[in-house]
């Protein structure tokens, strides 16, 4: 990429209506709990991270599918406002659009479920498509809330045009073809990583064991995310600790979502995977200091500042 061209980002993934609701606590199963608001806004890992991308100055292209409710239109015109390219998004007829009922208790702590409509039927048509414009980014960025096949037959078809992949693998999967961690990068959070490799992580040496059963399996980096203990880092070689920006978490939700954007633009920039480490760890703060998904995400100015701002605190340490 040369210095005055914007990063290319192609992202495959969820387009979503969210309906949020926030309560003072998430209900236990079989409790009723009264919420106090609930509105509803764009979502979907997809979405959300290609609205990211957009606001951190990327030229982002949306690959997925919306279906032919009165949702679909309002997704689309959402992603064209964020300046992104919709030309590979198809409408499937007979189906909704994807829906997520997104469960937010006063920590911050949420609980989200996926009705997937339209995300469902995200194939290999569909990549047909967008093969062109998949080998031309510089980056291809993908989750798993559209069938895990797609997401392999889509990395495939990046790696052999030489794009580099990542993968947000959320919603972690129990049990996954051996193929779909064949990507350049990884981003789990905790829960994602104890999924991915059937073990549950109650420590540091957890997440260092953790990361090299997964190198493994095919990704050369690897970052797991840990909320306000910060990012675990794996470079292909040694392993370092990421810290946390100090924010006022309101609302987690999608903060993965401003990280993994954070990592494709500034890798797609040919940052060092350190500095992408960083502007993501900032990109999800801030994400997790407002409330909502798309809502929430930030653009490239706010991440800046708030890396400046860590930066002068420790200088005046
Ligand atoms: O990562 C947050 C997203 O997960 C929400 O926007 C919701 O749509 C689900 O996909």
């Amino acid at each position: 990429m040369s210095d005055n061209k914007r990063a290319k980002i192609a992202v495959l993934g969820s387009i979503n209506m969210d309906l949020m609701i926030r309560s003072a606590k998430l209900p236990l199963p079989g409790e009723t709990v009264i919420a106090e608001t609930k509105v509803e806004n764009p979502g979907g890992k997809g979405a959300n991270q290609a609205v990211a991308a957009a606001r951190m100055g990327a030229e982002v292209t949306m690959i997925g599918c919306v279906g032919d409710d009165s949702f679909a239109e309002e997704l689309l015109q959402n992603l064209k406002a964020e300046g992104i390219n919709t030309r590979y998004v198809t409408r499937k007829t007979d189906t909704t659009s994807g829906v997520a009922v997104v469960m937010v208790e006063m920590s911050g702590e949420n609980a989200i479920l996926v009705v997937p409509g339209a995300n469902g039927l995200v194939g290999l048509a569909e990549l047909e498509q967008a093969r062109q414009v998949i080998c031309e980014s510089d980056v291809l960025l993908m989750q798993l809330e559209v069938p895990v096949e797609t997401v392999i037959a889509a990395a495939k078809i990046a790696r052999e045009a030489g794009v580099p992949v990542i993968l947000d693998p959320a919603p972690a999967p129990a049990g996954f073809p051996a193929e779909l961690l064949k990507v350049d990068l990884i981003c789990p959070n905790q829960s994602e990583t104890a999924a991915l490799t059937g073990k549950s992580l109650t420590s540091l040496e957890d997440v260092m064991a953790a990361i090299l059963a997964l190198v493994e399996q095919g990704p050369h980096q690897i970052l797991v995310t840990m909320a306000d203990q910060g990012a675990v880092l794996f470079d292909g070689e040694s392993v370092e600790i990421i810290p946390p920006f100090q924010i006022q978490a309101i609302d987690s939700t999608a903060a993965g979502d401003a990280f993994a954007a954070g990592l494709a633009v500034k890798l797609a920039e040919q940052a060092t995977l350190r500095e992408a480490a960083h502007f993501a760890s900032a990109a999800g703060a801030i994400a997790a200091s407002g409330a909502g998904a798309q809502t929430a995400m930030p653009d490239r100015e706010q991440i800046e500042t708030l890396i400046t701002k860590q930066v002068q605190e420790r200088f005046h340490e």
